[in-house]
C-alpha cells in the first residue's frame, strides 16, 4: 500500500526537518528566481525586436541568436534577424567561466539571459546584464575570418558568392525584410481591394509573351531521345505527351479567371532565358500579374500607380530601421562618386516623392518626338537610334525618367509590331493599347495592356504574329462566351524591391539569383 501520506509515516524527528525545508525552499527559490531565474522556470525566448520596443528595464530576458561582435571580453553584440538592430549582453567576465567566453566569438549561436538594464555607454538605451551565457553553436574565429560574416565592409561581388552567408550581414538582413514587406503589401493591397489570388501554372505548353525565351521541362533521355518519323524529338512520348516549359507570365490563365471572378492577381516565379547580363535582368524571377474584367487602359494606368504608391508608403511605415540603414548606407556610397553621378534625392526622398507626386502620362509618339529633340539625342549621346517603330532601349526611357521628366513615367499606345499579340489594338490601326511603367534608376518597372477582346481581330493578330490558334484555343475560347473589355499588367517583383531598397543590382535583392551560367545553392 502507498502510505507516504499516511501519520504513521512521519515521526516527531522528522517533522522538525520538514518544518526547516519549509522555510529553506521557499528562500532558496527566491534567491535563484532574483538571481538566476533561468535555473528554476523554462523561460521562453523573447524576439530581440520586442525587446528593444518595450524596454521593460528591470525584467529577466533569454535572448537567443548569433554574436555580432565581442569587445573587450565584456560587451557582446547579438542579432537574432527580428531587427537590423543588435542587442548588448554585458558580461562581468572576472566571474565568469572563462571556457564559455573563449567560445563567443563572431557568428556563434548563444543563448544569453539576464537582467534588462538602462544602458550607461552610448548607442543604446537598454542592454542586458549577463546571468548565463549557453553556446549554441560554435563557429571557428579562423573560418569566420574568409567569410563574409566577418565584421567589416565587403563589395556586393563578394557578397554575392556568399549568398547562403549574406543573410547575416547588415544589409542583406534588410534587403530580405523589406522583400518580405514588400510580398506582405502586396497580397495586402489586393485582398483589401477584392482581388483573388489565382495560383497560375508554373509548367506551361503556351508561351504568353511571344518571345520564344522559355526552358525546356522535359523527362526524356536529352542523350537518347526518341525520335519521330522526321527524325525530330517525339514529345509525345514526353512526360506531358507534348513539349512544356517553365512559364515566362501567367497572364493568360490569369485573363481566364479575371472573365468570371472579375478582379484576380496571380503573384508567382516566372522563367525566361534570355540572355541577358544586365543588372536588371533575372532568368528566374517574381512576377504579379492584376488583371481586371471591364477595364479599359485608363483605368489600368490608375490601378498600377495607386498600387505602386501604396508598396512605397507600405514600406515607409512599416520598415523604418531597415529602410534608414540602407537610406544611410547609400549616402555613404554616394559620397565617393563624382558630383554629376550622385543622385539628387536619397532613398527615402525617393519613396516619399512616388508617393506624393502623379506619374506623368504620355504616350510612345509623343516620346518619340521629346526623344529626336532631347540633347543627347541631336549630339548623338544615345548608342541605339529613335525613330518611330523601335522598341526603347534602357538609355531612352531612363532620359525621360531621371532627365526630362524626373517623374515616373507611364508610355502608352506602342506600335502594335513590337508589342505582343494579346495587346487590343487602337483605331488608328498601328498601335495598341499597352503601357510601361518607367521608374528612375530602374527603368521599365510595369508592362501592361488592355486586352483584345473582339475574336475577329484576335484571331488576325494570330495570324499576323503566325500563332497556331489550336495552341491557344482555351484562350481564344473566352472570346466567345461574353467576351468584355479587360486589363492588367505584370509587376517585376525584383525591381520593385530594386526601387525601395535602393540596390542596384537586381541579384542584391533576391536571396539566391539565377543568371546566365549560374545557378548556384
Ligand atoms: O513586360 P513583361 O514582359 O510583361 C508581361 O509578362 C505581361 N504578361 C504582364 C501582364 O500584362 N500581365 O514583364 C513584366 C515585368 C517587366 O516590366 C519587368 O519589371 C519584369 O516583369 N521583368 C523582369 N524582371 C527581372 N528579370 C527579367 N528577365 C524580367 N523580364 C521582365
Ligand atoms: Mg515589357
Amino acid at each position: 500500500m502507498f502510505t507516504f501520506y499516511s501519520k504513521n509515516a512521519f515521526s516527531p524527528n522528522t517533522n522538525e526537518i520538514n518544518e526547516c525545508f519549509l522555510v529553506l525552499i521557499p528562500l532558496l527559490s527566491y534567491i535563484l528566481l532574483i538571481f538566476e531565474p533561468h535555473l528554476l522556470v523554462q523561460m521562453k525566448r523573447e524576439k530581440i525586436a520586442d525587446i528593444l520596443s518595450a524596454s521593460e528595464i528591470g525584467k529577466s530576458v533569454l535572448i537567443k541568436g548569433w554574436v555580432r561582435a565581442f569587445r573587450s571580453n565584456r560587451f557582446i553584440q547579438v542579432n537574432d534577424g527580428s531587427t537590423i538592430k543588435n542587442i548588448q549582453a554585458v558580461v562581468d567576465f572576472e566571474n565568469f567561466d572563462e571556457a564559455i567566453l573563449k567560445r563567443v566569438t563572431t557568428a556563434s549561436a548563444v543563448a544569453i539571459t539576464g537582467e534588462l538594464v538602462e544602458s550607461v555607454g552610448a548607442g543604446q538605451a537598454v542592454e542586458i546584464k549577463v546571468t548565463n551565457i549557453d553556446i549554441l553553436g560554435d563557429a571557428n574565429p579562423d573560418e569566420v575570418q574568409k567569410t563574409v560574416m566577418q565584421p567589416k565592409k565587403h563589395s556586393l561581388e563578394f557578397l554575392r558568392e556568399q549568398a547562403h552567408l549574406r543573410f547575416r550581414t547588415n544589409t542583406f538582413g534588410a534587403v530580405f525584410r523589406i522583400r518580405h514587406a514588400v510580398s506582405f503589401a502586396v497580397h495586402k493591397y489586393f485582398n483589401d481591394n477584392g482581388f483573388n489570388y489565382i495560383h497560375t501554372p508554373i509548367i506551361t505548353g503556351s508561351d504568353a509573351e511571344g518571345a520564344g525565351e522559355m526552358f525546356r521541362v522535359s523527362t526524356l533521355d536529352a542523350k537518347n531521345p526518341p525520335l519521330n518519323e522526321d527524325g525530330e524529338v517525339d514529345y509525345k512520348e514526353d512526360f506531358f505527351g507534348k513539349p512544356v516549359n517553365l512559364t515566362v507570365s501567367g497572364q493568360l490563365e490569369a485573363e481566364l479567371a479575371a472573365l468570371a471572378l472579375g478582379q484576380v492577381y496571380t503573384f508567382g516565379p516566372t522563367f525566361r532565358a534570355e540572355n541577358s547580363n544586365t543588372s536588371r535582368h533575372l532568368a528566374e524571377f517574381w512576377m504579379i500579374e492584376p488583371e481586371v474584367a471591364f477595364n479599359d487602359l485608363k483605368d489600368n494606368m490608375d490601378l498600377t500607380e495607386t498600387f505602386l504608391k501604396y508598396i512605397c508608403q507600405y514600406i515607409l511605415d512599416n520598415c523604418k530601421d531597415d529602410l534608414q540603414f540602407l537610406n544611410d548606407r547609400e549616402e555613404k556610397e554616394q559620397q565617393s562618386k563624382p558630383q554629376i553621378e550622385r543622385n539628387e534625392l536619397t532613398l527615402i526622398e525617393r519613396l516619399k516623392f512616388v508617393t506624393e507626386n502623379d506619374f506623368v502620362r504620355l504616350t510612345y509618339t509623343e516620346a518619340i518626338d521629346v526623344l529626336r529633340n532631347s540633347k543627347p539625342f541631336k549630339k548623338k549621346k544615345f548608342k541605339y537610334d529613335v525613330a518611330w517603330g523601335v522598341d526603347l532601349h534602357s538609355e531612352h526611357e531612363r532620359y525621360l525618367v531621371e532627365k526630362k521628366y524626373k517623374c515616373p513615367v507611364i508610355l502608352t499606345d506602342y506600335p502594335a509590331e513590337i508589342k505582343a499579340f494579346y495587346m487590343r489594338q487602337n483605331d488608328d490601326g498601328k498601335t495598341v493599347a499597352a503601357m510601361d511603367v518607367l521608374f528612375p534608376g530602374i527603368g521599365e518597372i510595369v508592362g501592361g495592356s488592355q486586352r483584345e477582346e473582339r475574336l475577329d481581330i484576335l484571331k488576325k493578330k494570330f495570324a499576323d504574329f503566325n500563332i497556331p490558334e489550336e495552341d491557344l484555343a482555351w484562350y481564344i475560347d473566352t472570346r466567345k462566351f461574353g467576351t468584355v473589355p479587360h486589363a492588367g499588367f505584370g509587376l517585376g517583383f525584383e525591381r520593385m524591391v530594386m526601387f525601395v531598397t535602393g540596390m542596384t543590382n537586381i541579384r542584391d535583392v533576391i536571396p539566391f539569383p539565377r543568371t546566365p551560367q549560374n545557378a548556384e545553392f
